[in-house]
């Protein structure tokens, strides 16, 4: 039995999101190649898309690609000279993301970048400024992430942490759990960051319960 939350959103999807069969293949293709099935939501990966419209994003930069789920959002947000500049650790989502963005058409507008996140920053470190950053990879480098995203960042940059609540965990100081720390980590180091404006919102639907951060870099 799906619980009320997950209904809602199936109402949401049913009023909001027209039929996507990109979105749909995206997500059979992920799952027919033992991909875990962390993207986020369908209806958050549109806000995702209407944040960076929001903000005219022409250069966003993805931490944690996956199978490319919220990067196709995020592309399709894009003017036709943008680019989404997206990590991704894992040589297999990696080929599986490639195969998606080339069968949704965008695989001019993303540049897919393999290898630990914390070696392919540095190497953005001398491109223009992101306009939007999405922080959705490994959580414990989530603190160094958001170092990052400053360094990659310009007054007005959005910066947005997804996982952020993880069932309501994150409240809980004694948690062991090196996601949980880096979480809570990085929700210190925002509150400490005279150059940001933060906020975290929970989420409940179809992936159960969690939240993402945003924040803005002030001028
Ligand atoms: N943003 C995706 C989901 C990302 S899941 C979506 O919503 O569709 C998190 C991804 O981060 C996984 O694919 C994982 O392999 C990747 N990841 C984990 N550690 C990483 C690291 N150190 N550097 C880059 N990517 C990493
Ligand atoms: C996990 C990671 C994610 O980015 C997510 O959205 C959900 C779950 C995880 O590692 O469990
Ligand atoms: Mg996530």
């Amino acid at each position: 039995m799906k619980n009320e939350w997950a209904l809602v959103d199936e109402y949401i999807v049913d009023r909001l999101l027209p039929p996507d069969p990109v979105m749909d293949s995206v997500l059979s293709a992920n799952a027919a190649a033992g991909l875990p099935a962390i993207d986020v939501a369908p209806n958050q990966g549109k806000l995702l898309h209407i944040f960076a419209r929001m903000v005219n994003a022409r250069r966003v930069l993805e931490i944690g690609t996956l199978g490319g789920y919220s990067t196709i959002w995020l592309a399709r947000a894009l003017p036709s000279d943008g680019i989404v500049v997206t990590l991704e650790s894992d040589p297999g989502h990696a080929r599986v993301a490639q195969s998606n963005l080339q069968a949704a058409g965008l695989i001019d507008a993303v540049d897919l970048r393999i290898g630990p996140a914390l070696e392919t920053l540095p190497k953005l470190a001398d491109e223009p400024a992101f306009d939007l950053i999405f922080i959705d990879a490994d959580k414990p480098n989530n603190p160094a992430y958001l170092e990052w995203a400053l360094k990659l960042s310009r007054p007005g940059t959005v910066i947005i942490g997804d996982n952020v609540v993880r069932g309501g965990k994150i409240k809980d100081a004694t948690d062991q759990d090196p996601s949980i720390q880096g979480v809570r980590q990085f929700y210190d180091r925002m509150s400490g960051e005279p150059r940001l404006t933060a906020t975290a919102v929970q989420t409940v639907g179809s992936k159960g319960w969690d939240g993402f951060s945003i924040a803005i870099v002030n001028g």
